[in-house]
């Protein structure tokens, strides 16, 4: 089942305007997340690592209340999702950190809230780490070197990245008379293939030797970055993920970590927009809809063409979808659908559910979406509307 036909069903009354609703909205469905939740589980149990969301993929704290029992707890990036993390977990569940820079500021309060913190640099493990409520809490991100992303710009691991310290760095810091506990790699973005995942870390293993087993380690995050689904919808073979696992725990003693954020959210957000105009320039059709890009940034910076409900390549009816700004690339894509698209017609783009709602932004004071849960019943659920109030506050009326 592939992401538009899972959301075929509930959308379709949503789209037809059976059902009230406050467009642009972000729609997360419960019942989709409770699955992608099931195979982590599976994912747990039959490996042994420990699996923690990462929030920043989707950070909206009632989701994130659905998803803490079933995990390890979550990764964060700063101090205010830090704080949010915690503020769901209490203290049942742990909280990993890394970023490329911990202000000093914020140090002091990151080592009272977080169980693991994979610093990016030598120089800020030897600056901050006693802030850490324990010791063994203290590790490093890593640059395997081994670059999976075609585009550099993306690519963590190409030579001269900025994210972790390099394997020759890495093999120095640890024969040396510091003790560091653990190891952060996340090298890979919505990968369905986790062989990579395993030529990394063998390369780790190949680079750093006895260092990975002599007992000074105590654990191993392998980061995010692999989905558990392709795009249809069908689960990906597991079988290199649970040999990485299961080299890292039986061979190396190492507690295993992963923390994926879209594999858990992304077939679970749904945007909906509604038309506002419709134009023909020189023979072209524009349908201008209630959204903009900025609710979804990542089509503008990466420049994709994001998934729509009702498109087919051989539909009759063409279209570019655009948003509401002054920005003239502020264009989803060109779409075809069985019959034309009408003003106040519904338009949803499933697949919505990671970097979304954390990246959209109110250029132009375009409101960000009204946030629904859909339940496992059906029911569409407010969660949060955002407000003129909400917009004035952050520029200072
Ligand atoms: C360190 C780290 N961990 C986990 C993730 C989550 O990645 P994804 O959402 O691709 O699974 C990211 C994403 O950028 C990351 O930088």
């Amino acid at each position: 089942m592939n992401a538009a036909t899972q959301w075929a069903e509930p959308l379709a009354a949503v789209v037809a305007g059976d059902v009230p609703l406050e467009t642009p909205a972000f729609i997360y469905d419960e019942a989709a997340i409770a699955r992608l939740l099931g195979t982590v589980s599976g994912i747990r149990e039959h490996s042994g690592c420990r699996i923690l969301f990462a929030v920043k993929s989707f950070s909206f704290r009632p989701a994130l209340a659905l998803l803490a029992p079933q995990l390890d707890g979550f990764a964060v990036s700063s101090l205010f999702e830090a704080r949010l993390a915690r503020s769901v977990l209490g203290d049942r569940g742990a909280v990993h950190l890394t970023t490329p820079g911990i202000p000093p500021g914020d140090a002091a309060e990151l080592g009272r809230l977080c169980d693991y913190v994979a610093f990016n640099s030598a120089s800020q493990w030897r600056a901050h780490r006693d802030a850490l409520r324990a010791p063994d809490a203290g590790g490093l991100r890593v640059n395997p070197e081994l670059s999976l992303i075609d585009d550099p710009r993306y690519d963590p691991c190409r030579p001269d990245s900025r994210l972790g310290e390099p394997l020759a760095a890495v093999a120095q810091i640890l024969d040396g008379p510091e003790p560091i506990a653990g190891l952060l790699l996340h090298t890979n973005c919505d990968a369905t293939d986790f062989t990579p995942l395993e030529a990394t870390v063998r390369r780790l293993h190949h680079r750093l030797g006895r260092r990975l087993q002599d007992g000074s380690l105590r654990w191993i995050n392998l980061g995010g970055g692999y989905l558990f689904e392709d795009e249809t919808g069908a689960p990906v073979n597991l079988a290199p993920l649970y040999r990485t696992l299961q080299f890292l725990r039986q061979r190396c003693g190492l507690e295993a970590i992963i923390e994926p954020g879209a594999a858990l959210i992304r077939s679970a957000g749904c945007l909906v927009a509604t038309v506002l105009e419709l134009q023909e320039r020189n023979g072209r059709r524009t349908a201008i809809l209630d959204t903009t890009v900025n609710h979804l940034p990542e089509v503008f910076e990466y420049q994709y063409e994001p998934d729509v409900l009702g498109h087919r390549d051989d539909a009759p009816w063409a279209a570019t979808l655009a948003g509401c700004t002054c920005l003239a690339g502020d264009v989803f894509g060109e779409y075809r659908f069985a019959r034309p698209l009408a003003v106040g017609q519904r338009v949803a783009f499933p697949n919505a559910g990671a970097y979304t709602l954390v990246k959209a932004h109110t250029f132009n004071g375009v409101n960000l979406p009204t946030i629904y849960a859909l339940t496992p019943q059906g029911d569409l659920q407010l969660k949060r509307r955002y407000t003129y109030a909400d917009f004035a506050a952050r520029w200072g009326a």
